[in-house]
């Protein structure tokens, strides 16, 4: 067997390991962060559970640590009690970024992890099958529900050679997105085998399987060997490491092979991480920005290395360095080794421990300023500065540019020093969590003014008589239904107040039409729910009342959150009868009647008929007659 058949043979519960497949799997840790944390808590309080069921969850507070105004103090606070309450480890603000704590604090070899973040497989780099994912899918592992996925090709990605010169981890996946596009990794887990492995450090490999989010894939793995147990030995865990390897003969959907040695520093250009090119073609373009940092590039011998690349040097008049450490771990051995120093003698501005720059919180590049980043995404406007240039670049590559002041050949860098190890010991930060408290039972959770408990729906009646209060043509996308922007998405955790803003931007009547009635039938064109996939697109329809949306047809996850709160999708049988429906008609559906991938006729005003399907599951079909998942898997866990 691979690595990945191994890992998920031992996890699975439900379901074959043959590609594409769905198969469901044992949650062994979870992980969350608070920009989605807030509403996976919420999730997990509706279902029910005195505490979580998984061997680790730990919530951490690393998006919103910039506190302006109340919200997000108390969004902190609010994930503090329910961490306490429910058996999760806390990392207060300032703390680090969740991956990098994860990575040197919790992650285990032959562990499954779900984090309702996109960069959990970071935690592949010491041999744990990790995958980003949903709030609920998340809230839902707390409780010790298998989690679902397509079981996934796994493609070999075998490494000879070692990195030479300026190369570093970070040019490793630059070169893979360069050749397999921010696509080619989806359905696929990305497994790196042969003799290179063992020249990349720990740290190093988390890097390489951070950004393997990028290529799309499930998630990015690498062996559990002599170097992992090293890097436990160094975190003081090494009763909590084992070997884990792949074996002798293992077969692999595809193979890629990298020699390391052939590589050079890269960059990704504005604005997809997949837009590589080689550093020396570049030269010449000015820098206005240099950030440091992320759940990419923040660890001890990225830092350390920049530090030494920066000692008795002065960054460029023109330049503005940002560097946040990724964890107070990472900072407390650079304070302790004098390693600050050289950074803010040559004029860089240190940041918390937290993403920062990486979503724009703090640190927005001038207006079509070029930055420079260790990060891993450069999404337009994504740095806060919308028409912001980004490239993604190692840690070497982005001192050189900040000293430089412009991009250059990294031929006219002279030698890189080697790149640092981590000491055999280092700082512990362990007492920094917050364990949960012990009979917690009676603990009550705090809860802000913007933080709403979850509602339970109602079942689906045997029968709708229901009017339609929005008419929409193809194409509509979650942004249409739910609309994003710093003031709307700051009420995530408050249902009932994001949901004034439902097709607020479409149709400024929907709203008030839909508390008059009480209740109501979304009527749709083609790929219906198309675009990201924001959970509150459906969950606040569902909280104004929407039970039903007939539709020509619907964007593949937009439909499951549809199911997943209860709402029922339907698709005309014939897509001319879309034209035939009008605002205010009323509709009599047979909910009763519906049978999972069959038909059944819609009267129109109590006399029209409309043939509508379904494409449901027996077990969809279940979830919306409950209610949704969340109370389906409540009365599961009565049960
Ligand atoms: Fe944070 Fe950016 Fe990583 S937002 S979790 S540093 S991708």
């Amino acid at each position: 067997m691979n690595l990945t058949q191994k890992i998920l043979s031992r996890h699975v519960v439900r379901g074959e390991l043959v590609a594409g497949k769905e198969i469901a799997i044992r949650i062994d840790q979870t992980l969350t962060q608070d920009a989605t944390g807030t509403m996976a808590s919420l999730q997990f309080e509706a279902l029910g559970c005195d505490a979580v069921k998984t061997e680790r969850s730990v919530s951490y507070v690393d998006h919103n640590t910039l506190q302006m105004g109340f919200r997000n103090a108390d969004d902190h606070r609010y994930l503090q009690s329910v961490a306490n309450k429910y058996g999760i480890v806390f990392s207060p603000p300032g703390t680090g970024i969740c991956h990098q704590l994860h990575l040197e604090n919790f992650a285990r070899p032959g562990r499954t992890l779900v984090g309702s973040d996109s960069h959990t497989p970071t935690a592949g780099g010491v041999g744990s099958l990790a995958i980003g994912a949903g709030g609920l899918s998340v809230a839902l592992a707390m409780a010790g529900e298998p989690y679902m996925l397509a079981m996934p090709k796994v493609v070999n990605v075998h490494l000879t050679g070692k990195l030479q010169g300026w190369a570093a981890a970070k040019d490793v996946i630059l070169h893979l997105l360069g050749l397999l596009t921010v696509k080619g990794g989806v359905g696929k887990v990305m497994e790196y085998t042969g003799p290179g492995v063992a020249t990349l450090s720990v740290p190093e490999r988390a890097t390489i399987t951070n950004m393997g989010a990028e290529l799309g894939a499930t998630t990015s793995l690498f062996p559990s060997d002599e170097r992992t147990r090293e890097f436990f030995a160094a975190m003081g865990r090494e009763d909590e490491w084992e070997a884990l390897v792949a074996d002798e003969g293992a077969e692999y959907d595809e193979v890629i092979e990298i020699d390391l040695s052939t590589l050079e520093p890269l960059a990704a250009c504005p604005h997809m991480p997949d837009r590589v090119v080689p550093v020396r073609e570049l030269a010449g373009l000015k820098v206005d920005q240099v950030a440091i940092g992320s759940c990419t590039n923040s660890s001890y011998a990225d830092l350390k290395m920049v530090s030494m690349l920066l000692k008795d040097k002065l960054v460029s008049t023109g330049t503005d360095l940002l560097i946040a450490p990724g964890s107070k771990q990472v900072l407390s051995m650079l304070v302790a080794e004098g390693a600050l120093t050289p950074l803010i003698l040559a004029g860089a501005r240190l940041l918390e421990c937290a993403c920062g720059p990486c979503i724009g919180m703090g640190g927005s590049p001038n207006s079509a300023g070029v930055s420079a980043r260790t990060f891993n995404r450069n999404f337009e406007g994504r740095s806060g500065t919308q028409d912001g240039q980004v490239y993604l670049v190692s840690p070497q590559t982005a001192v050189m540019l900040a000293l430089r002041g412009e991009f250059t050949d990294p031929a006219s860098w002279g030698t890189p020093p080697a790149l640092p190890q981590l000491p055999d010991e280092v700082p512990s930060i362990r007492h920094l969590f917050i364990f949960p408290a012990e009979n917690a039972k009676d603990l009550s959770i705090s809860r802000g003014p913007n933080i709403v408990p979850l509602e339970q729906f109602t079942k689906l009646p045997e029968q709708l008589e229901i009017a339609v209060q929005l008419v929409l043509e193809d194409d509509i996308t979650t942004d249409h239904i739910m609309p994003a922007g710093p003031q709307i998405t700051a009420l995530r955790s408050n249902v009932p107040a994001i949901s004034e803003y439902v097709f607020s931007r479409t149709d400024s009547g929907f709203v008030s039409r839909m508390k008059e009635a009480g209740q109501g039938v979304i009527v749709a064109g083609e790929n219906y729910g198309q675009g990201s996939s924001r959970e509150h697109a459906a969950l606040a329809p569902r909280h104004l009342g929407v039970k039903a949306v007939l539709a020509k047809s619907f964007a593949r996850i937009h439909r499951a959150n549809l199911v997943n709160f209860g709402i029922l999708p339907l698709m005309f049988e014939s897509k001319e009868d879309h034209a035939e429906i009008q605002l205010g008609d009323v509709l009599s559906i047979p909910c009763s009647q519906i049978v999972p991938g069959g038909s059944c006729s819609v009267l129109k005003n109590g006399s029209e008929q409309i043939k509508v399907m379904n494409d449901l599951t027996e077990k969809e079909l279940d979830i919306i007659q409950s209610g949704g998942l969340l109370n389906y898997v409540r009365q599961s866990i009565e049960r």
